[in-house]
């Protein structure tokens, strides 16, 4: 499998197999990371990190990443580059393509981030759009696979905003992997019918099956992966809490709905979450709707069937194989 030169922008420009083979290699990374073995052989090259918005993880993750393999690293924040304001995104593509080996990009519309692919003459990582968030879904693949050993025939199902970057990303994944993905929402939450008529090409292929879904029993039945995510993206107006707290509290992710898919099931959230009212954003939005959690009941959060800290380490390593696939050896 050679994934040289590649941009990594979202999996549908990936076969089922070249996903499988970055979640080999992120497992194989993973595995020598643990044992103290050192995988530096992208010694002298360089990436840049742009962020058009804010980010812990997925920051961490490149940085983590690209110092392990031997890189440096250079983080563009919000405020701190010219990108998009004194300076187009062709412009910045060839500028930043002639210093650095890779460029991760985090922002806005999908079109930004192909738009630096166009120009930068050096592989650009999609670290989340509007759109998509492709390096969440293998971090979120490798963590299926520890837990089932398998992705082939898992019934993953996604509660809340399911027309958004983790929504869309998680069906592309499931229907590429040959899963039985459920967007478990109220209809106006369904992902966009042109992707849903593209993911069901793909099921053709896979084996996938494909549900759209607004009944929480029947949804999250039998499940193997429940999971959700913010129910106000980054980047969305402070006017929209109201609606969606209204609209997405009936797909809350609660005891009820992982006692009704079963003791096998997973909880799974890229993360950040309000699952308590220990963040800025959830005490204000808790005091003002008389809320104590949002997506995610604080008890799921915490039971042993949530897998989120495993989630969220993977972010690394599977980052890492993304790299180090499209720079090569
Ligand atoms: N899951 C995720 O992308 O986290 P950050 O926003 O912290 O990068
Ligand atoms: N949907 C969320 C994901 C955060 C990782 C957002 O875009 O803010």
């Amino acid at each position: 499998m050679n994934l040289k030169g590649r941009h990594f922008l979202t999996l549908k420009d990936f076969t089922p197999e070249e996903i499988a083979y970055l979640l080999e290699l992120s497992a194989e990374l993973k595995a020598k990371k643990k044992q103290g073995i050192p995988v530096d052989t992208l010694r002298g090259k360089n990436v840049a990190l742009i962020f058009e918005k804010t980010s812990t993880r997925t920051r961490c993750s490149f940085e983590v990443a690209a110092h392990d393999l031997g890189m440096g690293t250079t983080y563009l924040d919000p405020k701190s580059s010219q990108i998009g304001k004194k300076e187009s995104i062709e412009d910045t593509a060839r500028v930043l393509g002639s210093m650095f080996e890779g460029i991760e990009y985090r922002g806005f519309g999908q079109e930004i981030v192909e738009e630096l692919a166009k120009y930068a003459g050096v592989p650009v990582w999609n670290g989340l759009t509007n759109e998509y968030h492709p390096t969440q879904m293998l971090a979120d693949m490798l963590t299926i696979q520890e837990v089932f050993g398998k992705l082939k025939g898992i019934k993953l199902v996604y509660m809340g905003d399911a027309r958004y970057n983790m929504g869309n990303s998680y069906m592309i994944a499931c229907a590429k992997m040959g899963m039985d993905f459920v967007a478990c929402a109220p209809a106006k939450y369904f992902p966009d019918q042109e992707l849903v008529a593209q993911c069901m090409e793909y099921a053709k292929e896979s084996g996938a099956t494909i549900t759209l879904t607004e009944n929480v029993e029947e949804g999250t039945k039998d499940a193997d992966v429940i999971c959700t995510d913010v129910w106000v993206s980054m980047g969305e107006p402070d006017e929209v809490w109201e609606e969606r707290i209204h609209d997405l509290t009936p797909y809350r992710v609660k005891k009820e709905v992982m006692k009704n898919a079963g003791e096998q099931a997973i909880f799974l959230h890229c993360l950040p979450s309000f699952h308590d009212l220990n963040t800025g954003i959830g005490k204000e939005m808790g005091e003002r709707f008389g809320l104590t959690e949002m997506e995610v009941t604080d008890e799921v959060f915490r039971s042993e069937q949530s897998k989120v800290f495993q989630e969220a380490e993977n972010r690394m390593h599977t980052i890492k194989a993304v790299m180090a696939a499209t720079l090569g050896a």
